[in-house]
C-alpha cells in the first residue's frame, strides 16, 4: 500500500508538516508520500475541494485559513471536532470523508510529555489562556477534561471569550479576563498558555503581555514556533519560569493524525530535538 497523504491551508509552503511526516513513514517502515497542496482562499474553495476527490487521497491535514470551511463537506464529523468547530486531520476511507480534531490533544499529550508532574495533581492547577481563537478552542476543550481547578481565559474581545468557556460542561471554574486584567493577576496561574498569533515572524518583537511578575516554578507555553523561543517565552524563562516551546504541539497533533491514518502511533523520540535544530536554523 501506497499511503497518499498531504495537507491543505494557505500559505503553506514553508509548512513542517511534510518533514513530520515523512518521518513518522519511515519509523513505520510504510510506503507513501506527504504533499502540500496550498488552496488560495480567493479560488472558489469547492472545486479545488473537488479536485483532492480525485487524488485518491488516504488522508490530509487541514490548516489555516480553512479548518471552520472544509466541514460542509466532509461525510462525517468526529465528536470532538463537531464541539471545537474546527478539523484539522481528515480521514479519507470507503469513499467517505471523516473529520477530526487533533490539535487539542497534541497540546495536552506534548505538555503531559514534557511536564508529567502538572497533571499529578491537576485539580490544585490554575491555567490561564490568551486568546480565544479557533487554536484556543480546542486547547481548552482538552484541557477541560483534565479536571484542572481553573482554566481562565484573558482576550482583547469578551465575547469570543465567553464562546469558548460555554463549552464547559465540567467543574472546572472558568473566570473571562481582558489582557491588562491577565497580566495583572499572572503571578497566580501555574500555568499561562499564549493561543494568539502575536509574537510570530516576522513581527517577533510583539508580545501579548508582558509576563515578568510569573509565580514561581510556574510553566508558560506558546503555540508559536517561529521564532522557536518568542519573546513571550524568553521574558518569562528571565522570570523564573518552565517553558514549554510551540514546536511540540505540532508535533504532537502530527502523531495523533498519523495515527488515524495508519493505526500507528510513532514515538516522537529525537523528532522533537531535530524539528529544534530546523528551526533555530530558519
Ligand atoms: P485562530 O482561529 O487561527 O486561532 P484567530 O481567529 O485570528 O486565529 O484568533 C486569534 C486570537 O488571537 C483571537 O483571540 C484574537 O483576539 P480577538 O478575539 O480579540 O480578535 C487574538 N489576537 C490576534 N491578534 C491580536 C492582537 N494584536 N492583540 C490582541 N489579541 C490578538
Amino acid at each position: 500500500m501506497h499511503y497518499q497523504l498531504g495537507l491543505i491551508g494557505y500559505p503553506i509552503e514553508h509548512s513542517l508538516s511534510p518533514w513530520i511526516h515523512e518521518q513518522f513513514l519511515k519509523l513505520a517502515n510504510l510506503n507513501g508520500t506527504y504533499s502540500i497542496m496550498e488552496i488560495d482562499p480567493h479560488d472558489s474553495f469547492e472545486k479545488e475541494i473537488n479536485k483532492l476527490n480525485d487524488k485518491q487521497l488516504n488522508g490530509f491535514n487541514v490548516t489555516v485559513p480553512f479548518k471552520k470551511r472544509i466541514i460542509p463537506y466532509l461525510d462525517e464529523l468526529d465528536e470532538n471536532a463537531l464541539s471545537i468547530g474546527a478539523v484539522n486531520t481528515v480521514v479519507c476511507k470507503n469513499n467517505k470523508w471523516i473529520g477530526y480534531n487533533t490539535d487539542g490533544a497534541g497540546y495536552v499529550a506534548a505538555l503531559k510529555n514534557n511536564f508529567p508532574d502538572f497533571f499529578r495533581d491537576g485539580s490544585s492547577k490554575r491555567i490561564l489562556m490568551i486568546g480565544a481563537g479557533g487554536a484556543s478552542r480546542g486547547l481548552y476543550y482538552h484541557l477541560l477534561m483534565q479536571g484542572f481547578d481553573c482554566i481562565d481565559i484573558a482576550n482583547r474581545t469578551e465575547s469570543s471569550a465567553k464562546s469558548i468557556a460555554s463549552l464547559n460542561k465540567t467543574n472546572t471554574r472558568t473566570m473571562i479576563l481582558d489582557l491588562e486584567q491577565g497580566q495583572e493577576a499572572i503571578n497566580r496561574y501555574d500555568l499561562i498558555i499564549q493561543t494568539t498569533s502575536v509574537g510570530m515572524k516576522p513581527d517577533k518583537d510583539n508580545v501579548i503581555m508582558t509576563v515578568k511578575k510569573v509565580k514561581e516554578n510556574s510553566i508558560v507555553s506558546d503555540i508559536v514556533y517561529q521564532p522557536l523561543e518568542t519573546k513571550f517565552l524568553s521574558q518569562a524563562k528571565s522570570a523564573g519560569a518552565s517553558i514549554h516551546f510551540g514546536h511540540t504541539m505540532l508535533l504532537y497533533q502530527a502523531q495523533y493524525a498519523f495515527e488515524l491514518w495508519t493505526n500507528q502511533l510513532i514515538p516522537i523520540t529525537d523528532m522533537d530535538q531535530q524539528l529544534q535544530y530546523i528551526l533555530e536554523g530558519r
